[in-house]
């Protein structure tokens, strides 16, 4: 963490197994219990093509067909949070990308075996926050958060 932090915006998506799964509240929550900024929320189904921008960096990878298949099976919530270096604390949040592996404690720990259905997607950097958070999002959809705990964001 460095030592002069920086107020960020992530994009979260709760995939198609935690809506699924009727997890949506309970992550959701461990959000909002850590102090993060909600400041846009909305489901929606995933298409092949914004799966395909979504994913540009894997499309190339032997596993993108069949994570294609399964970010589009069902609705998806996508979320704008915002927050001190949010992105690292969400994915510290998420734990590691595969549930097998994530630790106990971690979102992905506690609730996924799975390499593929491990629930919540999160912006790994600032550059693929914007571009990720441009692409589920427009401008208008974005509100201003005015905590009343707001003190937690410091
Ligand atoms: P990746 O960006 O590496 O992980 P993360 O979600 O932690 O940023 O991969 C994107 C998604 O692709 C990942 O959440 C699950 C899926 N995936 C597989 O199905 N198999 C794999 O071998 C990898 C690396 C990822
Ligand atoms: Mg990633």
């Amino acid at each position: 963490m460095p030592d002069i932090l920086a107020m960020q915006r992530s994009l979260v998506l709760l995939k198609p197994d935690c809506v699924q799964r009727g997890l949506m509240g309970k992550i959701i929550s461990r959000f909002e219990e850590k102090g993060l900024a909600i400041i846009a929320m909305k489901m929606i189904q995933v298409t092949p093509e914004l799966s395909k921008q979504h994913y540009a960096e894997h499309v190339e990878k032997p596993f993108y067909g069949s994570l294609e298949s399964f970010i589009t099976s069902a609705p998806v919530v996508a979320i704008a949070v915002e927050g001190l270096e949010v992105i690292t604390v969400i994915r510290e949040m998420l734990g590691a990308t595969s549930g097998l592996k994530a630790s106990p404690g971690t979102i992905r720990g506690d609730y996924s075996g799975s390499r593929q259905m491990n629930l919540v997607h999160a912006s790994d950097s600032e550059e693929s926050a914007k571009r990720e958070l441009d692409l589920y999002f427009g401008k208008e959809e974005f509100c201003a958060f005015e905590s009343v705990a707001k003190d937690f964001l410091r």
